[in-house]
Parts: structure tokens; sequence; C-alpha cells
């Protein structure tokens, strides 16, 4: 990081209209959205106006915008734009890979137990509809010893078809050795699939997904993007596009004749994609993704989210009554603590939104969640402490 980009770093806030009025440290529940993604939203829809709404140029400008979208995306995440496919969010790109594997009954998923409830619950699903086991394996206790990669590993079973992990883990900010898991997953059972919830990397750590080596990463732009709510990505190893059948189908995922009629699947990511959407959404993730390209790198943001999470671990491992879930620096921008003698940290995180200051409940572990991003300031850090030392006074 150059002192330019610290010394640029208060002008470039004020694209967040957000970030204005209160001390916001819930990134990982969703970014705030910056001006120029704003106005590209407000803009996109004119322009689809004047041109249609349901024209020939209408559809061929938005297309493009399209296309832009999806190679600003495959450029941030070191992939081919054919590898991505556009969604609506973290969920539904889980779900694309979820319902699109060819499940047969007996057959074993498996996943850690700091999965998000929402994919937790298609596991399920997918255990009701078609008769398939799902185990969670304890991946929570690894946050400060252990290994990761051996406890799931010792947790796969010759059935077993996919494992479902985070990147980073959305309650305790753990972040994940993907590349050694996936790398170890594929030694033990070569026909394994790997999908990973990417909802809380994305945006934050540098990434090249190929060399990660996992078959489904799914993400979303609203999050450390800070895109808007509604649009997100799926990313399929082109090695496992046949393993994953479209489930959810339309025209945008279609290759026609000349008669219109269905000929087949898109070749290549498009494929999962279905029909019409929020088509002026993605002009504004990508104005949002530029915007953080121009302030700096990917790892410069890096650097910075691990500097800030360091100073707020730091500052609360020093106030009596809390104690930090990881017993060293945080790796991302999420740092998770407990109050001593909290059964229920509800009340104290809206005592925290009442004086405008925004964090996260979890509910498990039982804790709060403080989230930096590059965006915040050292003395958005400073206040943080000084309110929560207030509060436990
Ligand atoms: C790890 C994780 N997965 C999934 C989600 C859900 O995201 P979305 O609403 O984009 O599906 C979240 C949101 O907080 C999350 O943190």
């Amino acid at each position: 990081m150059t002192t330019e980009q610290l010394s640029s770093l208060a002008s470039h806030r004020q694209q967040f209209p957000a970030l204005a009025n209160k001390l916001y440290f819930n990134y990982g529940g969703q970014g705030p959205l910056p001006q120029t993604a704003l106005a590209a939203i407000e803009s996109a829809y004119r322009q689809m106006q004047e041109l249609g709404p349901f024209t020939g140029a209408a559809l061929a400008w938005m297309s493009a915008k399209v296309e832009e979208t999806r190679g600003a995306i495959a450029t941030e995440l070191q992939v081919s734009p054919s590898t991505i496919t556009l969604t609506e969010s973290v969920s539904s790109g889980c779900n694309i890979a979820l319902w699109g594997c060819n499940w047969q009954p007996g057959d074993h998923l498996l996943l850690s137990d700091c999965e998000h409830p929402g994919i937790v619950a298609t596991a399920k699903q997918l255990s009701h509809r078609f008769g398939i086991d799902v185990s969670m394996f304890p991946l929570m206790a690894t946050l400060n010893a252990g290994d990761p990669t051996r406890v799931m590993v010792e947790h796969l079973r010759p059935q077993t078809r996919l494992v479902i992990l985070s990147h980073i883990l959305w309650n305790t900010g753990q972040v994940l050795p993907l590349a050694a898991m996936a790398q170890a997953c594929r030694q033990a059972m070569p026909t394994v699939a790997i999908l990973v919830d990417a909802a809380q990397s994305v945006g934050v750590l540098p990434l090249s997904l190929e060399k990660l080596g996992v078959d489904f990463y799914a993400f979303t732009g609203h999050k450390w993007w800070c895109g808007p709510e509604g649009l997100g990505g799926l990313y399929v190893r082109p090695a496992s596009l046949d393993r994953l059948e479209p489930t959810f189908i339309g025209w945008r995922g279609i290759d026609m004749d000349i008669k219109g009629q269905p000929t087949g699947w898109k070749p290549d990511g498009r494929r999962y994609e279905v029909a019409t959407s929020a088509f002026p959404l993605f002009p504004a993730l990508t104005a949002a993704i530029e915007l953080h390209r121009q302030w700096g790198t990917i790892s410069d943001r890096y650097q910075r989210i691990l500097h800030l999470s360091q100073l707020v671990w730091e500052g609360l491992s020093t106030i009596p009554r809390i104690k930090c879930l990881r017993t060293s620096a945080p790796e991302s921008g999420l740092v998770a603590f407990q109050m001593e003698g909290y059964t229920n940290h509800q009340p104290f995180v809206q005592q925290l939104e009442q004086q405008n200051l925004m964090v996260r409940l979890i509910a498990d572990p039982n804790c709060v969640r403080a989230c930096v991003h590059y965006l915040t300031l050292e003395t958005e850090v400073n206040q943080l402490l000084e309110v929560i030392q207030r509060e436990l006074a």
C-alpha cells in the first residue's frame, strides 16, 4: 500500500453514501453500494427504455453489458469468462451445483459444520428427495488448532460424491487451505467433487480459481465487491461441466435452431443461466469491481484488510470480559468475539446499532462478528473499540 493510496482513501470513501452516516462493520452481510454503481443502474434502466425496452438494439446493448460483467468477474478470479455462470446470489449458485448432480440413493454428501443455514437446508432437502446421506464434519473446532484437511479426509466415505466447504468461514473468519484440501480430497477419492461457498472470499482474497482445483465456486457481488444485491456467479471447472446438469432452464441457457427450437445447452457456463433478469444490475457490478481496482490491487486491498482486522483483534483482546474466538491475528476481514457471561449477544448487537454501529450477531458459535473492509478507517476501528468498551463498562 502506498501513502498515496492511504491518503486517497477518504475521498475514495465518499463514493459510498452508506459509509457517510454510520460506523459500518457488516461487510460480510452486505457491502455498501458505490455512487458509480447506483449511477450505472439508473443509466442502464434509462438506456433500456430509450432503445426499447424490447428491441433488437436493447437486447444487443444489454447482452454486451452482461458479457462485460462476466469478463470483469473472470479477470478478478483469473479464469476464462466461459467458466462463469451469472446467478443472483451465492445460494442460487450453490443450488445449481447441488441440484445438478445426478444423485442416487445411498450417495453421501459431506459438508462442514460451518456452512450457511441456506446451504444446510438445501443439503437436507436433497437427502429427503433423493435418499442420499448427508453428514457434517467438525471444522469449527480447527479454528485455532488441528488440521482442517485431515479432519475432512477422515470423514470421506466410499459413497461420498460431493464435499461442501466455505473458503472463508462466515462465522469464525477462518480461511481454509482450499488448494491443499482439494488436492487431499482428490488423492483420497478421485471422483469426489468439491463445491465452495465463496460468499466471504470473493473480493477479499487474491484468487486464481484454476489453481485451487475445486469443481464449483459460488459467490455473490453484493458483499465484499460492494455490487448491487441480486447478482452473483458460479465458477464451474471445465472438466466438471459434464457432471452438472441444468435444473432450472430457460432461453439464456440453450442454443436454438432457425425455428427457435432448443437444440442443446450453451457450451459453457451460460447453460445454467435461465431467463430475464434485472439486467441493469450488471453494469453496476462491473462499475463496483472497477472502482476497487482503481484504488489498488487485490493484494493491496487484502493486506489492508489484514492490517485492520489485526487492529480490531488486538484492541478487542485488551478489553476485559471480551474473548476473540481466534487466538492469533485474523486471516480475513471477519473478527468474531464473545462477551463473558452473555448467553445471547442479540441485545448487545442491538445496542450497538442504536449507537449507529453495525456488527452482526452469529448464532453458532454464539458470538458477534465485526467485519473490516479495505474501506474501513483506523479511526473507525478506534471508535468501534471505544463503543464496545463503554458498553461493557
Ligand atoms: C457463507 C455464506 N453463504 C451464503 C450466504 C447467502 O448469500 P446469498 O444471499 O448471496 O445467497 C451468506 C450470506 O451471508 C454467507 O455468508
